[in-house]
């Protein structure tokens, strides 16, 4: 049985005390949620002080990156023990935005999910295609990428700590999200993929996202499918009511 895992990642938004009221008012709105894990990602930033508001309770509290090595000279970055320190228990790895932005190729990504499974973290591994891909009928050769590559090396054993977030990146902040089937239909190539590559039962395991303009009109669409283990929420999470609507979309 997996259990559902709604996560909002709230990208480059937020000081510490911003970051405190949304975090203040989705606790109260959460209240009474059960049989599903939810996650937010301030930047890091605010971490400790979303750490702070939600102490031991149910809401979670994840990172948008890490570095891929666990100490050293890299100016600016983040180790996995770090945010382990504060608290984190997920970890974003190879967002789009990251891949775009930043350079981040197929291989630092699986350096990442490495570090997180090296340290005590669950990481999210994002793939997605892009719109001229999808458009030339690429959308599965490039999944079949990302998960190859970004998982190389992983073990089965660590399956039960492992998420997918479907994130086409035409849909990603947009307004435009995929349709309920073409959800369905990537939940489905990436299970079967994950079974190639760790196995039916370990596979099995593996929680699988939808992420894009993902919104409180079209959650309960996306919760209906058993397919759909949850969801990755960008814009709407940075709206205490959307995100909690989210939440509350009938997991
Ligand atoms: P969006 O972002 O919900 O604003 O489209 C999703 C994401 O980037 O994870």
């Amino acid at each position: 049985m997996r259990i559902p895992l709604i996560v909002g990642n709230w990208k480059m938004n937020t000081t510490p005390s911003g970051a405190k009221t949304l975090v203040r008012e989705l606790v109260r709105l959460l209240q009474g949620v059960m049989n599903l894990e939810v996650a937010v990602a301030p930047p890091f930033t605010s971490l400790e002080a979303v750490g702070e508001v939600i102490g031991r309770g149910t809401l979670r509290l994840a990172a948008q990156d890490l570095h891929w090595e666990d100490r050293g000279p890299f100016t600016g970055a983040i180790s996995h023990s770090m945010l382990e320190a504060l608290g984190c228990v997920h970890v974003l790895v190879g967002h789009s935005e990251r891949r775009i932005y930043f350079g981040e190729t197929d291989h630092l990504v699986n350096r990442k999910i490495h570090a997180a499974l090296r340290g005590g973290l669950q990481p999210i591994l994002c793939v997605g295609e892009e719109e001229d891909e999808r458009e030339a009928g690429r959308y599965r050769e490039v999944l079949v990428r990302q998960i190859d590559r970004g998982l190389e090396e992983v073990s089965p054993g660590f399956a039960n700590r492992l998420t997918l977030a479907y994130e086409p990146v035409w849909a990603i902040g947009t307004g435009r999200a995929a349709t309920v089937e073409d959800a369905v239909d990537a939940s489905r190539m990436i299970r079967h993929q994950l079974e190639r590559l760790l196995g039916e039962k370990p596979a099995s395991q593996v929680r699988i996202l939808y992420g894009g303009s993902v919104s409180p009109a079209n959650a309960p669409g996306f919760a209906s499918q058993p397919e759909v283990d949850g969801v990755l929420v960008g814009g709407a999470s940075l709206k205490a009511a959307d995100f909690a609507a989210i939440v509350r979309a009938g997991w």
